[in-house]
């Protein structure tokens, strides 16, 4: 068990919070904003206890829990003996190479400097630093408590030892670290979502499906073998030969479909007031907040459903 010092504690740092704790690690929190780490503390309050309900917390009371986590007043006592930083302070390269500069100055020695951002490469705001081998991208999914892929991406300059120490923390914590050969835009899951995406927007701009149509084609078809294996295992097992055989029997299909999928849509084109359209008839602004929450819960059951059956089945 270590120390974790979260900086930053709006919404990734907090569900990180529970991730770590829960794995038994001593949590501090911290956030420039005053009120922010005891809003955070007080909403990690609220999650434990459906945690709880769908037995996420690996036997422990969710009072149990939150004893590991502490708000502390400044950066400095949040840094104090902490071995791993979780950084999650605002998307912009000038607060990302700014809050580096400070947790750089003042943490220890050997003390894993990990930031949370979504796209910036970590090359674009470490580089300036006396301990740039120590720091990299530990991009999580939201909430990382439920969902464990982290991409974890090292700058050139990154140490063999700081990917091997973050990815024996994040294990530790039941994540699933995804571990880049070298850093690259979008990272490894924004690229294949954004391939995905890309695709669903030109379906529905060339009138060939509706907005329901691609859903359903993705959440009643695609994602549930998805949701326990991924694109390259699925291809192995569906060929009786393998990925080789599947490769010579199918590639064909999809080598035609390239060509047609080099021209851009433009997200926001008219096709976006289509596909807002049949959300919102679908979805109500006013059920927004109220979907979310349904979303969180399906999500628990689902994390509930995949520890069981993989302690059942087999991973
Ligand atoms: N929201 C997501 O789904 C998601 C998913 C993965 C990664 N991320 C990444 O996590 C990071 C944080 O995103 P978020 O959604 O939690 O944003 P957020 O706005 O909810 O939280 C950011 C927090 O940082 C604080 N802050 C601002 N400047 C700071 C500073 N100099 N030092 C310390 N704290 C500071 C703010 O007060 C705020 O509480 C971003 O890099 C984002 O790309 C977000």
């Amino acid at each position: 068990m270590v120390q974790v010092a979260i900086v930053g504690s709006g919404f990734i740092g907090r569900a990180w919070a529970i991730s770590f704790a829960r794995a038994g690690n001593d949590v501090a929190l911290w956030d420039q904003a005053p009120s922010a780490a005891a809003a955070a503390r007080n909403y990690i309050v609220e999650v434990l206890d459906d945690l709880a309900g769908f037995d996420l917390l690996l036997g422990q009371s969710p009072e149990e829990l939150i004893e590991r986590v502490r708000i502390v007043g400044n950066l400095a006592e949040a840094l104090d003996g902490a071995a791993h930083v979780q950084e999650n302070a605002p998307e912009d390269v000038d607060i990302k190479r700014a809050v580096f500069s400070l947790i750089d100055d003042m943490a220890g020695s050997d003390t894993v400097i990990a930031s949370s951002s979504s796209a910036l490469l970590p090359s674009s705001f470490t580089g300036h630093l006396l301990g740039k081998h120590r720091c990299l991208v530990a991009h999580p999914i939201n909430p990382p408590y439920l969902i464990p892929a982290v991409e974890v991406v090292p700058a050139p300059w990154t140490s063999p030892e700081t990917v091997d120490s973050t990815c024996a923390l994040l294990t530790q914590a039941g994540h699933a670290p995804l571990v880049m050969k070298r850093e690259l835009d979008g990272f490894i899951m924004n690229r294949m979502q954004g391939a995905l995406l890309e695709e669903a927007f030109r379906l529905v701009a060339d009138g060939y499906a509706t907005v329901e149509d691609i859903d359903t084609g993705i959440r009643d078809g695609l994602a549930l073998r998805w949701s326990f294996m991924g694109p390259f295992e699925t291809i192995d097992l569906n060929a009786p030969g393998g990925v080789r055989d599947y490769v010579g029997r199918y590639q064909g299909i999809y080598r035609n479909l390239f060509a047609q999928m080099q021209q851009r849509v433009d997200w926001d084109g008219p096709v976006l007031d289509m596909i807002e359209r049949d959300r919102r008839h679908k979805l109500p602004s006013e059920r927004h907040e109220e979907r979310q929450v349904w979303r969180d819960r399906r999500l628990m059951a689902l994390a509930a459903h995949k520890t069981e059956s993989d302690n059942k089945f087999g991973k």
